[in-house]
């Protein structure tokens, strides 16, 4: 039977317009994570592929820089239109390819439209300044100007939205790009980039190059050293970030860097505990923990623990349902591959073998494959791995902890910085822990931060830079001081 979106299926690269093969001619295979079934093919694309699309994104550069920003708006307006057409045959398309659960993934796919929407509107905002100058003669006046070509390496987790998250800015911008997807969602970005294309986005302005594990650092590579490549823009771990930069440090390229989280999740004495958990089970099992905005260490108060424990394995139990993602009754699909299943394996052994319980969960699912139980760790202490590192699944370990200070100082004990989130009805305490927590974003009594129209980014080791929002255009802009003489 005909799937839904198989008219959406691609097996070659975009390049200038033209649906292209690796010059090698090799391709790699693109997995089910739900049930191992093959759903096709694509480029295994090499370095010198990777050069040729950055040529071609610098000749395209020339012509679409000096397009105006209405006709820019225009076409990624209708770029917007075709993904909401499209939008439920997207859905099932990104089930298929990453496991998210399908009504999470029509979620993704309006999330990723939004981008394109708002930076439509963006890209005839990024006004200039006219600044008093402190001679009669002269005139001081500021323009922005589009960076050249961007080189984006997107993730497997939101392959649709960090796509247009990224490309809608900085071709809104005027900037050109080439964008290499993670090696285990290809398909969905070239389902977008072939919406692109009917959009009637020039030939040039967006490319994509796909490759495999095989090829990715002589691909990454050339995409943060080409000299023609004025900007990097990732989303990934910390450890492959700081390689990147390394890398493009040598032609001082711009970077914006979305890293790994570590988010806390704080819940204060005076919460709302019903509101406290809602918040818990949005923020920690969303796309079964992988999101790099997901909790990661749960910090409750003395007086609400043992509350907040019972009313969580209880949420836990009624709503979480593991299974195949294209069926609407399944919340918890397949981890994206083996080795995100061995590392919270080794998380819970880690920690049970220091003193943790495991309340619920903790092991692989009867399904098999990639599928792992929902878990939830109590007794948790700050040496053990899983408060440590991020987990990236639907693992949440509870420490339990005395004073505000105490909680603070834990929260912030980490080397990134993402997002935060904290749960109190003490508005003194809200604003003071909103202002010391060391993350760039804070949801105070709320488990889901994530919108177009609030700025998107980390501190510390979680990046540089934001994306969305009115901030998120000018990482593709240039700021250009102009000064008039002999006035
Ligand atoms: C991410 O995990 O990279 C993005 C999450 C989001 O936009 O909510």
């Amino acid at each position: 039977m005909a799937k839904s979106y198989s008219s959406l299926l691609k097996d070659q690269a975009y390049v200038g317009g033209q649906w292209v093969p690796a010059a090698s001619g090799e391709t790699f295979q693109v997995t089910n994570p739900s049930s191992g079934e093959v759903l096709g093919s694509v480029p295994d694309m090499n370095a010198g592929d990777a050069t040729k699309a950055i040529r071609t994104a610098y000749n395209a550069f020339q012509t679409w820089r000096e397009t105006t920003a209405k006709e820019r708006s225009v076409l990624l307006r209708r770029w917007f239109e075709l993904i909401v057409e499209k939008k439920d045959s997207l859905a099932e398309l990104l089930t298929v390819e990453n496991g998210k659960p399908v009504t999470e993934s029509l979620g993704e796919v309006n999330y990723a439209a939004t981008f394109l929407e708002w930076f439509a509107e963006e890209a005839r905002r990024t006004y200039g300044d006219m600044i008093p100058a402190p001679a009669k003669s002269k005139r001081i006046v500021v323009v922005h100007q589009p960076v050249g070509v961007a080189s984006m390496i997107t993730p497997w987790n939101f392959p649709y939205a960090m796509v247009t998250r990224k490309a809608g800015a900085a071709i809104a911008a005027g900037c050109t790009v080439v964008l290499k997807p993670s090696e285990e969602t290809p398909l969905t970005t070239l389902a977008m980039v072939d919406l692109a294309h009917q959009a009637g986005i020039p030939a040039g302005v967006f490319n994509v190059v796909t490759c495999s594990r095989k090829n990715v650092d002589a691909v990454g590579k050339t995409l943060c050293t080409d000299p023609l490549v004025a900007k990097i823009s990732f989303t990934g771990s910390t450890a492959v970030g700081k390689l990147l930069l390394k890398w493009g440090a040598d032609t001082v390229k711009k970077a914006s860097m979305e890293l790994g989280g570590h988010a806390p999740f704080v819940v204060f004495d005076s919460a709302d505990v019903d509101a406290a958990v809602h918040g818990a089970m949005m923020s920690k099992f969303r796309y079964m923990g992988q999101t790099c905005v997901c909790a990661n260490r749960f910090l409750v108060q003395e007086g609400i623990h043992d509350a907040f424990c019972t009313k969580l394995e209880a949420a836990m139990a009624a709503q979480l349902k593991v299974g195949d993602g294209l069926d609407k009754g399944n919340s918890q699909g397949p981890l994206i591959n083996i080795k995100a299943v061995e590392k919270i394996e080794s998380q819970i052994s880690d920690a049970v073998s220091k003193g943790a319980t495991v309340v619920t969960g903790g092991k692989r699912h009867a399904l098999g494959g990639t599928f792992f139980e929902p878990t939830l760790l109590k007794g948790v202490t700050t040496d053990m791995l899983c408060t440590q590192q991020e987990t990236f699944g639907p693992v949440a370990p509870v420490i339990k902890f005395k004073t505000e200070e105490e909680a603070v100082t834990i929260a912030n004990s980490a080397n990134v910085g993402l997002a935060g989130y904290f749960f109190s009805n003490n508005i003194g305490q809200i604003w003071r822990v909103a202002e010391r927590m060391e993350v760039g974003m804070v949801g105070v009594n709320e488990g889901l931060v994530s919108m177009v129209e609030a700025p998107f980014g980390g501190v510390k080791e979680s990046g540089i830079g934001v994306e969305g929002s009115k901030y998120g255009i000018h990482e593709y802009l240039n700021v250009k001081y102009i000064c008039f003489g002999g006035i």
